[in-house]
């Protein structure tokens, strides 16, 4: 496969294989996730608390996702670059949905979009395809939604919940979504989500019956320090390969052992 494209997805769910997904928002970490074979590269609005320092994913703008999705874009030429709708650029209406999604297809060049939301963003999600932005729905926890789900918590706990939850995952699909990625959600709920849908899921923290599995490479690469999510395994550990070489230059530097002859001119 040259190119991964949704339909690429779509076949992964009807053959009961998986595919990956990883969070990317720079140059060099696209080139290597894309060489590695993930399918997958998301553009996060987690951009937010694992680049530009804030606290939650809330204060990134269309913008500056457009600046990072096109940095991927240019950086990829396998994997399926995926961009989240930041929180604001999407709510108000159907109409300012389309017309943030165009700016993302049209000006960073991703080939999907991902937004968070339940039912009332069907008819979003119905505008948008009908345009030509394919979206991925994002239910479960969704961390734009901090503030009124009361913090970071499993969501669709409980019978009644988890019926819901199939519902709104029928409702998205219904309306057109290419894809569903569930956040944070017992693996009973996820399997009885993906069981419901024709369209491939996309889990972090929800078990290992989706269709793709997601993780923020920050996390994945321990990159980040402090405590992890239960959701992250972590496949390496860079902090600290990173700290000592920064430890190890500093004193090279204070000392005058660098640089030496090797890394310098001559006349
Ligand atoms: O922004 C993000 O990193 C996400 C997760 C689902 C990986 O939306
Ligand atoms: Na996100």
């Amino acid at each position: 496969i040259k190119q991964i494209r949704t339909t690429h997805l779509a076949q992964a769910k009807q053959d009961g294989t998986h595919f990956a997904m990883l969070t990317a928002y720079d140059q060099y970490m696209a080139e290597i996730f894309d060489a590695a074979g993930i399918e997958t590269l998301l553009v996060g609005d987690s951009a937010a608390n694992n680049v530009l320092g804030h606290r939650t994913t809330l204060p990134i703008t269309l913008d500056q996702m457009i600046t990072f999705s096109a940095a991927v874009v240019r950086s990829t030429t396998r994997a399926m670059v995926i961009a989240d709708m930041p929180f604001g650029s999407y709510e108000v209406s159907p109409e300012q949905a389309v017309a943030s999604g165009i700016r993302l297809l049209k000006e960073a060049g991703v080939a999907a979009v991902k937004m968070e939301g339940g039912e009332f963003y069907a008819p979003h999600i119905e505008a948008m395809t009908a345009a030509g932005v394919p979206v991925m729905a994002h239910i479960g926890f969704t961390p734009q939604s901090e503030n009124t789900l009361g913090g970071y918590r499993v969501q669709g706990r409980g019978d009644e919940a988890a019926a819901d939850m199939v519902k709104t995952a029928q409702t998205l699909e219904a309306a057109g979504a290419f894809g569903l990625l569930m956040e944070m959600v017992p693996t009973s709920v996820a399997n009885a989500v993906d069981e419901a849908l024709t369209i491939p899921t996309v889990g972090i923290g929800a078990g290992p019956g989706t269709t793709g599995q997601v993780l923020v490479w920050q996390d994945m690469l321990g990159l980040r320090g402090g405590r992890m999510a239960k959701f992250v395994k972590q496949y390496a550990n860079l902090r600290p390969i990173v700290e000592q070489a920064a430890r190890d230059f500093h004193k090279e530097v204070v000392s005058g052992a660098f640089p030496d002859e090797a890394t310098s001119f001559s006349s």
